[in-house]
């Protein structure tokens, strides 16, 4: 982490700009290597991660770690984020239930991503679910559709190429073994194009 990233992290580690902080634990900034080629991002921390302070530590980190090994892309070597860095969650009894930013909430965190991209300085970006995907290429865009496609993309002042997938929690979500079998391939081929790009 150079000491500008470090600062940037330091100053979210404060963030009100929105609600979320109030039922969050704390800031979770990105990690990983800088300047680095590849950075993901995914939509905001989970449980695990609102805990830990790290991104994708929790059950859709590990899907995501395999995957990632699947597609030859060394985790290490990635910088790894969230459009939104505080947990939003409700109670279920004891459980902490996620729930999907809003766009005021995507919005109020942007000018961390903003920030964070200027100087991560990645060349792409892998974008994990819906909400990361449309915070980075625009309300309009589709995973369904677009998924898979290298596109260009500009956040602030950054600019590079994108990739979109689906979120690894959807993969956790589908009902049959049969079909996390089907998500777990697709999500791959999708983190092979990144690989690609990485080559
Ligand atoms: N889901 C995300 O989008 N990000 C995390 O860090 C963990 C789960």
């Amino acid at each position: 982490m150079t000491p500008a990233l470090q600062h940037l992290r330091e100053e979210a580690a404060s963030c009100t700009r929105c609600d979320l902080y109030r039922a969050a634990t704390q800031t979770v900034f990105g990690d990983g290597p800088v300047p680095v080629t590849l950075a993901l991002i995914g939509e905001q921390p989970g449980d695990y991660e609102d805990r830990t302070g790290h991104p994708f530590v929790g059950p859709s980190g590990e899907l995501l770690d395999r995957a990632l090994e699947a597609a030859g892309i060394d985790r290490s070597q990635v910088y790894v984020t969230n459009a939104v860095k505080h947990f939003k969650w409700t109670p279920r009894g004891k459980r902490r239930i996620h729930q999907t930013p809003n766009q005021t909430e995507v919005q109020a965190c942007r000018p961390w991503l903003e920030r964070e991209l200027e100087l991560a300085a990645p060349q792409f970006v892998g974008l994990l679910g819906a909400v990361a995907a449309k915070a980075v290429l625009g309300s309009a865009f589709r995973v369904t559709r677009s998924r898979g496609q290298v596109l260009t993309a500009a956040v602030g002042g950054w600019s590079g190429q994108a990739v979109a997938t689906v979120h690894p929690s959807s993969i956790l979500r589908a009902t049959d073994a049969d079909a996390r079998e089907q998500g777990f391939k697709a999500f791959v081929t999708d983190l092979e194009v990144m690989a690609g790009l990485l080559a």
